[in-house]
């Protein structure tokens, strides 16, 4: 990996590649090109002799699931951000946790306000493929350091934050004070969070988890999951104004490309293992 990338910042170049991959496919599911231009750059200075997983990015072996996966939800994140911005046009979008992804590309309408948020390390390589705009801002920071929200904070809104594979590397309660302090200074605004069960992060089962992901992906501890919640409705009780607005996971979707992981739609447990709430904060 390269100098200075943590580990839970690493996890953005997985999903980086996946959306390249799914590019590159026959019937791609989702259509992003800048994926494939910055992956092209980045081969050139990733070590695949040294590191498993530059190995696994540069020769393009993702588990070929993953990349399903990573693309629908991508997409589907999309479709969120393109809902809301049908309703508001000038609405305006955080990407908490954005990665090298390049959703603002793949959605702009020409007015929205669109914010890029990670860690300085991961803002320091997108910047050699975005500039920021008057309409696009890349910001870095922890999304803890809540310093962030001064900038976001000039614009009237609405508001959308959208954190897409970020909270379960929180811990618990970073998770409910960064969701009560967009509650507190984007009252009306929406949130759209991926979370963990938390079913699947009891002891013995988490550690079939990590296991699971540091041989499937050769990532570092540090990008082992942290928290989760048992229920879509779980965060209405840190808060009388946070409100459930609906959910979606990944084997709702009918794309083909699932397989017979479709079937897992109709076992609760399993369709919640990793899976997409949308609340507003009132
Ligand atoms: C699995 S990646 C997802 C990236 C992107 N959302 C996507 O779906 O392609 C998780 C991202 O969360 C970021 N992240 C984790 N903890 C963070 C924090 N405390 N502050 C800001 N970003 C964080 C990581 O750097 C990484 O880019």
């Amino acid at each position: 990996m390269l100098a200075g990338i943590g580990d839970v910042a690493a996890t953005s170049f997985i999903t980086l590649y996946c959306h390249a991959l799914e590019t590159l496919s026959d019937n791609p599911l989702l259509s992003d090109p800048k994926s494939v231009e910055i992956t092209t750059e980045l081969n050139k200075l990733l070590s695949p002799a040294e590191h498993p997983l530059d190995r696994i990015l540069v020769t393009g072996t993702l588990d070929s699931r993953l990349v399903v996966h990573i693309a629908i939800r991508a997409k589907k994140y999309d479709d969120y951000a393109q809902d809301f911005l049908q309703r508001f046009p000038d609405g305006v979008i955080v990407n908490i946790g954005c990665g090298l992804d390049s959703r603002f590309l793949r959605i702009d309408n020409g007015h929205v306000i669109f914010y890029d948020l990670d860690l300085p390390e991961i803002i320091a390589i997108k910047k050699r493929f975005f500039t920021g705009t008057e309409r696009y801002h890349l910001i870095a920071s922890s999304v803890m350091d809540f310093d962030w929200m001064t900038p976001v904070l000039r614009h009237k809104g609405p508001f959308l934050f959208m954190a897409e594979g970020v909270f379960m590397y929180l811990d618990g309660e970073d998770v409910r004070l960064l969701v009560l302090k967009i509650q507190e200074k984007f009252p009306g605004s929406e949130l759209l969070c991926e979370v963990v069960n938390s079913f699947w992060l009891r002891p013995l089962l988490k550690k079939i988890l990590d296991y699971k992901i540091s041989h499937q992906v050769h990532l570092g501890k540090d990008a082992m999951f942290r928290s989760g919640i048992s229920d879509g409705r779980e965060m209405e009780q840190w808060h009388s104004g946070i409100q459930f607005l609906g959910e979606w996971s990944y084997f709702d979707s009918d794309e083909k490309k699932l397989g017979w992981l479709r079937l897992l739609k109709h076992c609760e447990l399993l369709r919640k293992t990793q899976w997409t709430i949308h609340y507003r904060l009132n």
